[in-house]
């Protein structure tokens, strides 16, 4: 199973994630980015179906701010 988590600490609110993966990523009223399967908890499993998308996501954003892991996450993510 795949879990994401958007580590806002880094997000420069740069707009790419939700634009490559937008049934994963939305962006919050200050412009940074949250998972919307879980408010951003790394909590939810990633269906199948979304990790092409999970991944161009990844590979895309500029600060490295899309953590993916095999297994839930716990927040704060340092
Ligand atoms: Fe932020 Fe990276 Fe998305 S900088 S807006 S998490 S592509």
């Amino acid at each position: 199973a795949k879990y994401t988590i958007v580590n806002q600490e880094t997000c420069i609110a740069c707009g790419a994630c939700g634009a490559t993966a937008p049934e994963i990523f939305d962006y919050n009223d200050e412009g940074f980015a949250f998972v919307l399967l879980d408010g951003n908890n790394g909590t939810a499993i990633v269906s199948e179906d979304l990790h092409d998308d999970l991944e161009d996501a990844m590979d895309g954003c500029p600060t490295e701010s899309i953590l993916v892991e095999s297994s839930p996450f716990k927040v704060p993510v340092e």
